[in-house]
């Protein structure tokens, strides 16, 4: 199987399992990227049997439209009964990295409000050290330089994502050379507290609960270890 066939098995994985999770009174959360497409294109036949859904992007709530599917607001609802997403790497923790596609934000709040976190994958993403990947970390235009500063110090190299603004208004600095990382709660927190960044790409404070990783060999589901 190519990328896409791979993609196109976990995201049919992702809705076999939420439609066993999901009643009328449910909201979905969508997560963005080429794998979260999938997902929302295999979801859209069975949209009467969930109430709405929340997007990550505004990219995965107008393709969520397209298809007839309700999207609320975060802010309309109390909770989110259960939310599927992509990744841009992931380890046996289920620690993950995030923000390929410059959603990390939105992804990292739907995450915070959301009962379980769904992410699926295909084997390409499943790493024994995050950081092959460059983190990826929104901030406030204004503080673009002083961040890239302060990455620099904690021994990363801030690349500018030029040309892309992310849906909060913000830019992207995709910090390469970081891997192996080592503690990657301690990372995310510490980027988290330099001053201008509204947040980074690193989900380990609040892992995946569950992953489906799509390989040659099939479906493979991963709880995170300890
Ligand atoms: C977007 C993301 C995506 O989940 C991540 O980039 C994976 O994307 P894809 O499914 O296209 O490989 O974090 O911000």
């Amino acid at each position: 199987m190519d990328q896409n066939q791979l993609k196109q098995a976990v995201a049919q994985a992702a809705v076999d399992y939420v439609l066993k999770k999901v009643d009328a009174d449910s909201i979905v959360g969508i997560g963005t990227g080429s794998t979260a497409n999938c997902f929302i294109d295999l979801i859209a036949k069975h949209k009467h049997l969930f109430q709405a859904t929340i997007a990550s992007s505004e990219g995965s709530a107008e393709r969520l439209r397209s298809h007839g599917i309700t999207v609320y607001e975060l802010n309309a609802v109390s909770e989110v009964t259960i939310y599927v997403d992509g990744a841009d790497e992931a380890n046996a923790r289920l620690e993950l990295i995030k923000g390929g596609g410059a959603a990390l934000t939105r992804e990292k709040i739907v995450t915070a409000v959301a009962n379980e976190f769904v992410c699926i994958a295909d084997e390409s993403k499943w790493v024994s050290h995050l950081g092959g990947f460059p983190l990826p970390v929104e901030v406030i235009p204004m503080a673009r330089s002083h961040v890239a500063r302060e990455l620099v110090k904690l021994g990363g190299d801030p690349v500018w994502r030029e040309n892309v603004v992310t849906d909060n208004g913000n830019l992207i600095l995709d910090v390469h050379h970081l891997h192996p990382i080592g503690s990657a709660c301690a990372l995310e927190e510490k980027i988290n507290h330099i001053t201008g960044v509204v947040t980074n790409g690193l989900f380990a404070l609040k892992p995946a609960d569950i992953l489906f990783l799509a390989t040659q060999n099939g479906i493979v589901t991963h709880y995170p270890t300890k």
